[in-house]
């Protein structure tokens, strides 16, 4: 492996979820802005909306969400009245829309939710801001958690799309990050979300993580892919111990270095290729005729929170604590602690406490950075003349690619950019060099790679 790679799959970037990105979000933002923001939601606007559920059986030691382990379902009770009550509050600020085309449920283990929970959550939300028809009905689910009842419940709720967490199947890697499920949980879990209608299943797959070599993330990869998911995401582990303490439990020593994290992306990459799964964006696979890989070929592919989506819904609304929206004039987060969260609800008010504004120039670094990382090139004069900008106005991001093109990431023809194969796993340095406001002193990401 040529050593310039490794040093760009060392750097630290932002995942481009959003832009400007979570390091930018501040407290300036208020509800009155918020709610301000709902009220400009257009007639036709079609909502998507994300749901988080803050709670684990148990911790898994790499883990970097925003979750809380519970031991008693009381506390998952009280969140879910809580969450009863934003949608309550919600929609009294919401003006006529487009209705509801995508919901997605994150966690967290959304699968802890009771049948009658999720059931009661969904018909609160159909009831207040009414379902498309096509709606597309998304849970992240631990496949610990799926039982056949619990599938059977979510297909009854109208769940149309589950996101299982798999990692890696490797009995002494799921030892050392505290996640044992053998292949036959995953395997029956998926049995069981077919059986409900449950068609469209995703995996989670993950590198980077103690013991993990190239031999046997490929032999995951191999197994993951008999399973027939129709889409698998591949997260390289973000080791951010100063931010999540349970992380320290991994020694620096014993995690794979950059260039074997890179030889891991790699493996995983070739073996879903050879197992025909269609290569989208920097993270993501999935089969011939899934929906995300018709999008990646016709130029429909979106970036959003969730990563990378067939959702073209132009409003995200937040739910639960920590959750994060996407509207035209910015971004917005709930209150991360659950008590801070739930106090403020109950209180009649909208629980955000920051976000950011986003400007005409943001705008325009934000279509850049998305039509980079998911269509994988891009007309920067184009794309400048056609939102009133001048042709030269991202001419500074074309000089900071200048380096990338010679090490062979991009190809540079005038303002056109177009990433090569290699560049693919690099696009989050790609896009980093159209983000106005990254510094690589201040704040932390995870490894590009
Ligand atoms: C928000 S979690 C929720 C999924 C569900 N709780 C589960 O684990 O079965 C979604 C995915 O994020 C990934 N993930 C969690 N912690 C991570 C970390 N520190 N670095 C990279 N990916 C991570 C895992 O692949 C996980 O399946
Ligand atoms: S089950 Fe998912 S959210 Fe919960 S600790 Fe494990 S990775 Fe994190």
């Amino acid at each position: 492996m040529r050593d310039v790679l490794a040093k760009y799959a060392a750097t630290e970037v932002p995942r481009y979820t959003s832009y400007p990105t979570a390091a930018q979000f501040h407290d300036r933002i208020t509800e009155a802005d918020y709610r301000r923001w709902l009220s400009g939601i257009g007639r036709d606007d079609a909502l998507s909306l994300y749901i988080h559920v803050p709670f684990c059986q148990q911790l898994c030691w790499y883990c970097g969400c925003h979750t809380t382990i519970v031991h008693e379902y009381g506390r998952i009770a009280a969140y879910v009245k809580a969450l009863r009550e934003e949608i309550g509050i919600l929609a009294e600020a919401v003006p006529v829309h487009g209705e509801v085309a995508h919901i997605h449920f994150g966690g967290g283990t959304p699968t802890l939710l009771a049948g009658d929970d999720l059931t009661g959550l969904l018909e609160a939300l159909k009831s207040r801001f009414g379902f498309r028809d096509d709606i597309e009905i998304a849970i992240e689910a631990d496949p610990r958690t799926v039982s056949e009842e619990v599938a059977a419940c979510m297909g009854r709720a109208g769940v149309t799309r589950a996101s299982l967490g798999v990692q890696d199947f490797s009995p002494a890697v799921q030892e050392r990050i505290n996640r044992v499920q053998p292949v036959c949980t995953v395997a029956k879990a998926c049995e069981w979300l077919r059986a409900a209608g449950i068609d469209a299943i995703n995996f989670d797959l993950m590198y980077g993580l103690p013991g993990q070599t190239a031999e046997n993330v490929a032999g995951t990869a191999a197994l993951a892919a008999s399973l027939r998911p129709n889409r698998i995401a591949v997260f390289g582990y973000a080791h951010v111990p100063w931010f999540k303490k349970h992380q320290q439990v991994f020694e620096t020593g014993s995690l794979p270095d950059t260039a074997e994290r890179l030889t891991q992306a790699g493996v995983i990459a070739d073996t879903l290729k050879q197992h025909g799964y269609r290569e989208i964006g920097f993270d993501h696979y999935a089969c011939p005729g899934d929906s995300l890989a018709t999008a990646a070929q016709t130029g429909a592919l979106r970036r959003n929170f969730q990563g990378y989506t067939d959702d073209p819904a132009p409003v995200l609304l937040g739910l639960g604590a920590s959750s994060i929206g996407a509207l035209e004039e910015g971004y917005v987060q709930n209150a991360v602690r659950i008590d801070d969260y739930t106090d403020t609800v109950g209180k009649g008010r909208l629980p955000i406490v920051k976000g950011v504004a986003v400007t005409g120039e943001d705008r325009l670094r934000r279509t850049a950075i998305e039509k980079l990382l998911c269509d994988l090139k891009l007309d920067a004069e184009a794309l400048c003349a056609g939102t009133g900008f001048k042709p030269d106005h991202l001419d500074g991001a074309l000089r900071a690619l200048r380096q990338p093109a010679a090490d062979g990431l991009v190809e540079l023809n005038g303002r056109s950019i177009a990433v090569t194969p290699e560049g693919r796993r690099f696009l989050r340095n790609i896009a980093v060099c159209f983000d106005a406001y990254w510094s690589p002193h201040e704040a932390r990401h995870s490894k590009a790679v």
